[in-house]
């Protein structure tokens, strides 16, 4: 089962979608004096942008394309080390990889998202780049992670493809950092079957991720060649029928995430009141995560295990897309000058190496956690039972009352 934008799928897609194909052009480039052409993707962008409060976005094909552009736009290449979370999806550290550069795999806390300690622990003199993700939609300790950055004269680039429509301190979480970037795959707070966004209030920037996406071009390019090229790109472009759906979902965000806090919030309220030794993942800006899971921390592993079966799932741990350890296309690679695949960089003076077991503190909190779905229904990040999507507030408390007497057999 998907995110909570699959479900609110209607009449404003279908109007978007007509409208694109009445028009007939379903490129991101056209005509702008002929009516025919509607500039879906052009407007998207302005909207994303508007909303966000970002200066300059840029829609791309997917989240992944987004990180990809993203390291393009800030020169993320050959030996550079971004430090990432072992918590997070995978395209996290790929995006790092095929930009020929090292991801360095650090700690997250009772956050799950990235312990800033042990970021700054991992700092070396070819670290250019923090990658902050705001796994299961919480925003990550951003003023620390910031500070962190300028004292090193560290970059900080955002991965809110699990967090778009969320905040920090009142300002939209992928704004913060120099690049922000957001996935519209299925599983994300709205959806446009895939897609993906790259925000920055940076102009140069903002010209070298769009020229990633499209072929070294300028914006506004309307197929009519502008300017210098700032660098080689590639084709990640959206094209005008996703970002038909996108603009719809894009207006229906506030609804929805305000849908999602109601259900979590009295969802929490419930099991805190009925479960006083349950505990509950560290949230680092309550009123900006957007709540689209419950996480729950257990005293031990072994009593996570058993709720999570009771629950038809496992524990964090196993979110066999998410975890560092069970990701076996990383597991034992060994960067090293000229050889190892898929991490070769001949650009690299060492070795680096992932193996089970590296991240001890990550591994002990997601042993200890068991994720309930609120708006995003998910194998990959081992949810099972929760309260069905965009559920009435009578449907939440028959869930709450069902969680309890699970959870009782195990506390
Ligand atoms: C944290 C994170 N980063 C990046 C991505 C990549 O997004 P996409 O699937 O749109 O390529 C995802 C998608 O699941 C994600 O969860």
């Amino acid at each position: 089962m998907p995110g909570p934008g699959h479900y609110l799928i209607g009449e404003e897609e279908k109007q978007e979608i007509l409208d694109v194909l009445e028009g007939g052009w379903l490129f991101r480039y056209g005509d702008p004096d002929d009516s025919d052409f509607k500039a879906k993707v052009w407007t998207l962008e302005q909207e994303f942008a508007n909303y966000t409060g970002a200066k300059y976005c840029v829609a791309v094909a997917s989240g992944t394309a987004a990180l990809l552009a993203a390291m393009a736009a800030v020169e993320i290449g050959p030996g550079d080390e971004v430090i990432v979370p072992g918590f997070t999806f995978i395209a996290s550290m790929s995006s790092v990889v095929y930009s020929r550069a090292i991801p360095v795999l650090a700690e997250v806390d009772e956050s799950l998202t990235l312990n800033p300690d042990d970021v700054e622990a991992r700092i070396t003199p070819h670290t250019k780049a923090i990658l902050a993700v705001h796994m299961l939609g919480n925003p990550c300790k951003l003023d620390r992670l910031q500070e962190i950055a300028d004292k090193h004269g560290l970059l900080l680039i955002e991965d809110a493809a699990q967090a778009n429509g969320g905040r920090y301190r009142g300002k939209h979480l992928g704004t913060i950092g120099q690049v922000g970037i957001y996935s519209l795959n299925v599983y994300k707070t709205i959806s446009a079957g895939d897609g993906g966004v790259v925000v920055t209030d940076d102009e140069r920037l903002y010209r070298r991720a769009f020229a990633f996406h499209d072929q070294g071009h300028s914006p506004a390019r309307q197929g009519v060649e502008v300017g210098q090229r700032p660098l080689i790109g590639l084709n990640l472009r959206m094209n005008e029928l996703t970002a038909a759906v996108a603009l719809a979902q894009l207006r229906k965000m506030d609804d929805l995430l305000a849908t999602l806090r109601r259900n979590k919030t009295r969802l929490k309220e419930h099991l805190r009141r009925e479960l006083p030794g349950l505990g509950f993942r560290e949230i680092n800006d309550e009123e900006g995560e957007c709540c689209t899971l419950l996480v729950v921390v257990l005293p031990s592993p072994e009593q996570a295990a058993a709720l999570g079966q009771k629950l038809d799932t496992g524990t964090a741990y196993d979110s066999g897309w998410h975890n560092y350890n069970l990701m076996e296309n990383i597991l034992g690679k060994v960067t090293v000058t000229g050889e190892g695949c898929p991490f070769t960089c001949p650009y690299y003076r060492g070795q680096v190496e992932y193996h089970a077991g590296m991240l001890p503190q990550t591994d002990d909190i997601l042993r200890r956690s068991v994720v309930i779905p609120i708006g995003v229904y998910d194998k990959g990040l081992a949810t099972g039972l929760g309260p069905p999507p965009m559920a009435t507030v009578e449907q939440v408390d028959e869930f709450a009352e069902q969680f309890v007497s699970l959870a009782r057999e195990v506390l």
